[in-house]
């Protein structure tokens, strides 16, 4: 079948062109290097060769900061790209965009503490699974919720996460119990491994130092205490993640920045799996990823120009936010 994804079709330039633009707010370096890739026809050409969607901008950028090249543009760097092509291309080819984000937890969390306690947090497309932890982080939050909280079972120490708030939200984390937590990924990331780790800390771009921070301490809590995931394609097997609920839990389904990486039929179908299956259902996704969601947001106006994500409970829109968690805006 051929792959009518942008990232398959769209011309090089156009999509660092593009890229740039998305990049440029929080990594002026990746905005910069981006905006010349796609005037450089010596690495257009390049990266044209890469098949499918693996001519993904982010997948060439994490190869480069992974490989410890160079970031600004100009000919050293096209003299690097040249010299270490084979091992830029073997990254591409056997790596995913697998970033996993723990900021948005803080966006998470509250919703988690609004059922009934405590909880078993089953992740569609975990990564390294640093989602699974929303009660060992701990929670600054601001604006109109001032309001410093640590879950019952995190650490005095644990990994901080900061969040901006707009409206009331639907729970209190430092009611937050969670008894069991499991994930079913295509190819779950040990936070333990240190090449694994170096992976996901170069898909964070350059300049958001304050991000990596968090991503490395997040990463030494799960890796001390790692959570069961599964290695298998959901849209085959969720039903191996909904069976590990144990009795006296609420099993909550939950997924982030995932579903958006399967087709739409194959979205849809695993959704209405998810509703037949009488649990819980915490969604945080882009807007018009969730189909059912999508067509219960009557607000889209007002959010056209900050980019955001929704999260949404049993099929009920709750809020925006940031898609990594820095800001929510409850309704
Ligand atoms: C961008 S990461 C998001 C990770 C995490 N949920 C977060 O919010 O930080 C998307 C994850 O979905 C997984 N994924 C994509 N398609 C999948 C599928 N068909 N079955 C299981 N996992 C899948 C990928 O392997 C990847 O780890």
């Amino acid at each position: 079948m051929r792959d009518e994804h942008a990232f398959a079709t769209r011309p090089i330039d156009e999509m660092y062109r593009w890229f740039a633009d998305e990049a440029e707010p929080t990594s002026p370096i990746w905005g910069t290097l981006c905006r010349w890739i796609a005037e450089t026809p010596e690495v257009c050409e390049r990266l044209d060769t890469l098949p499918g969607r693996r001519r993904q901008p982010n997948l060439f950028l994490a190869s480069i900061r992974y490989l410890n090249g160079p970031t600004a543009p100009g000919d050293e760097f096209i003299a690097w790209v040249g010299e270490n092509w084979d091992a830029i291309e073997e990254l591409i080819l056997s790596r995913s965009t697998q970033t996993n984000e723990p900021g948005r937890c803080a966006v998470l969390a509250p919703v988690l503490a609004s059922l009934p306690q405590p909880i078993a947090l089953l992740e569609i497309g975990p990564s390294a699974g640093l989602g699974l932890f929303p009660d060992k982080y701990r929670y600054r939050y601001t604006g109109d919720v001032r309001q410093e909280v640590t879950p019952p079972t995190a650490q005095p120490d644990a990994p901080e996460l900061v969040c901006e708030v707009t409206g009331r939200p639907p729970g209190d984390p430092s009611l937050l119990v969670v008894r069991a937590r499991a994930g079913l990924d295509l190819n779950p990331l040990n936070p333990g491994d240190p090449d694994d780790v170096r992976w996901l800390r170069a898909l964070v771009w350059p300049g958001e130092d304050a991000r990596e921070r968090r991503l490395v301490s997040a990463l030494q809590l799960a890796g001390s205490n790692p959570p069961r995931l599964i290695k298998a394609d959901v849209t085959e097997r969720l039903h191996l993640l909904l069976a590990l609920a144990p009795a006296g839990t609420t099993p909550v389904i939950m997924h982030s920045a995932a579903l958006a990486y399967l087709p739409r039929a194959e979205r849809d179908d695993v959704v209405q799996q998810i509703r037949d299956s009488g649990m819980h259902w915490l969604s945080f996704e882009g807007p018009t990823v969730v189909t059912s969601v999508r067509e219960q947001l009557t607000d889209d106006d007002a959010w056209a120009s900050r980019p955001n994500f929704v999260v949404a409970l049993d099929d009920v829109p709750l809020g925006r936010a940031a898609a990594h968690g820095s800001w929510v805006s409850w309704y």
